[in-house]
């Protein structure tokens, strides 16, 4: 059995979380009016956009990158060890979060701070999540693709429901705090995608800069990159010989998944709870 709780009806991992740090990350947390939080449904590109945001902010310098295990250049501000992480960082603070919309720092809407939240396709989520849990050691190991599938589409997992995520952060959509991007269009164009962050961000950057930023962000630098790939992690708590967080970098990958009857089972159950819902996300386009 995983080694979780609950706080406010979402699923936490002891390993990770205490009711302490997520009511201090809810309630308590200092947010200074030029942090950027980089939030994500957790495998929805949350690492490719720390390296991304941290190149920009180092105009393409790549000491940090090379010298700074990833998990540490954008901590999870609501995880226990991330308070002495946190300190060290220089402004403007990039940190990372998996926190619903409704357990966010109250403090951050009082602010000037931004939010770039990044999406991808829910199924390919699901595949990403589901090879993730099998080399993390405190993570349920999945029984099988099926239960897997149906705990992720009932939001019986670590962070809960991914369409309650989503929905509850698109509540923001309007606001110019805000920067919604997909996985999807990183990978379709990520120079673009880089300008379009560095625009929201009011940085500036050569076009040089631009070019190291993309180069340095791809799959196969960081893949290669130890400080960006979590080899760095302790095989305690990362089992390396069963897989790699830098697994396949594709989209699409839910097709060697998937039954049909899983799909459609997914589909339907996507239909009903995104009904209502007033955006056209990039892979309902295909
Ligand atoms: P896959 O398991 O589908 O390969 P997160 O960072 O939110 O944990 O997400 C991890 C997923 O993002 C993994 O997906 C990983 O391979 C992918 N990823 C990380 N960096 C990437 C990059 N530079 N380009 C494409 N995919 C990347």
């Amino acid at each position: 059995m995983a080694d979780h709780f609950f706080y406010k009806g979402v699923q936490f991992a002891k390993h990770v979380h205490s009711e302490e740090s997520l009511d201090n990350a809810e309630n308590k947390f200092t947010v200074f009016d030029d942090d950027i939080f980089n939030v994500t449904y957790p495998k929805s590109g949350t690492n490719w956009m720390i390296e991304i945001l941290n190149l920009i902010k180092y105009k393409g310098d790549i000491s940090l990158s090379n010298q700074v295990p990833i998990y540490m250049r954008s901590p999870w501000y609501e995880a226990v060890s991330s308070k002495e992480q946190i300190e060290v960082l220089e402004h403007p603070r990039i940190l990372s979060s998996h926190l619903p919309y409704q357990i966010f720092s109250k403090a951050f809407f009082e602010s000037k701070a931004k939010v770039i939240y990044t999406m991808r396709n829910p199924k390919d989520v699901l595949v990403s999540n589901y090879h993730f849990n099998k080399i993390v050691s405190f993570y349920k190991d999945p029984e099988s693709f099926q239960m897997y599938l149906e705990d992720f589409l009932q939001g019986n997992v670590i962070y809960g429901s991914w369409f309650d995520h989503v929905k509850g952060w698109l509540q923001m959509k309007d606001d110019n705090r805000f920067f919604f991007i997909t996985y999807e269009e990183l990978l379709q164009d990520l120079r673009g995608s880089v300008v379009r962050i560095c625009k929201f961000l009011g940085q500036e950057l050569e076009d040089e800069a631009i070019d190291l930023v993309v180069e340095h962000s791809t799959f196969k630098s960081m893949k290669e990159n130890k400080m960006s790939n979590w080899t760095t992690v302790p095989t305690e708590i990362l089992d390396h010989s069963k897989g790699s967080i830098m697994r396949k970098g594709v989209s699409g990958d839910w097709k060697n998944h998937f039954t049909v009857a899983q799909s459609e089972l997914f589909d339907n159950i996507y239909q009903e709870k995104m009904k209502d819902l007033d955006f056209k996300f990039f892979w309902e386009e295909k």
